[in-house]
């Protein structure tokens, strides 16, 4: 199963079009594979309630660790509409073998949108080994090695941080549309020439 996720807050975004490139090429080698769409920007998922952190305390200081457990920590009516809140979140991620996610960067970071979402889904020591994790990204500047803002990339950094680190992932893939802003930005105008050269670099690789 694929499961894509965008959290562009543009319905004409770069990051949703990398993204989609990717699906459709994935889609098209596997036609007979389910696949789940979520725009978390035009439907959002509620934050995190004071009853879901009880529901991650329970798993926590019971020491569940397998996912199919979790329920087991639900024992108040606000607890089980938590519960009924992420359940289905947590479901999609556990049924994919891809996890998609077309993301901006916003504030040298990811965008709420998609935050609200981590929040729902991640549980104590959870595991998510087995499964992939791909992110298309958009930012308005430029991040790579040896750039002078290659520090403040807090996007690529906190999800590969977090994707290995707490979920247990180490099949992580960045595709990143760079410098969106020299289209905007009259001071960087000069630079169009090299954002559309990582916007045709970028859609290419999610083709393949
Ligand atoms: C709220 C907001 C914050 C942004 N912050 C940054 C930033 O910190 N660094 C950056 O390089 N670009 C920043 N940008 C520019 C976006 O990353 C850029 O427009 C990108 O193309 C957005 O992705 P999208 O095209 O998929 O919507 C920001 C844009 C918005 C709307």
């Amino acid at each position: 199963m694929l499961l894509h996720l965008d959290a562009s807050a543009r319905r004409t975004s770069f990051s949703r079009e990398l993204s989609k490139t990717y699906a459709d090429a994935w889609r098209a080698a596997r036609p007979d594979a389910p696949y789940v769409y979520r725009d978390l920007a035009a439907d959002p998922v509620p934050h995190i309630t004071e009853a879901w952190t009880e529901l991650c305390d329970y798993v926590l200081a019971h020491e569940i660790t397998d996912i199919s457990r979790y329920h087991e920590a639900v024992g108040t009516p606000a607890q089980q509409q938590a519960w009924d809140t992420l359940r289905p979140l947590l479901d999609e991620v556990v049924a994919a073998e891809v996890v998609l996610i077309g993301t901006p960067m916003y504030n040298y970071s990811i965008p709420s949108s998609l935050k609200a979402w981590l929040d729902q889904i991640t549980f104590p020591k959870m595991s998510l080994r087995g499964r992939r994790f791909v992110v298309a990204s958009a930012r308005g500047g430029a991040y790579g090695p040896g750039t002078v803002r290659e520090p403040m990339d807090h996007q690529e950094r906190y999800l590969r941080d977090f994707f290995q680190g707490h979920f247990n992932v180490e099949d992580v893939a960045f595709i990143n549309t760079e410098l969106a802003n020299a289209l905007v930005d009259p001071r960087l105008a000069h630079l169009r020439e090299q954002h559309e050269e990582s916007r045709r670099a970028a859609l290419k690789e999610a083709a393949q």
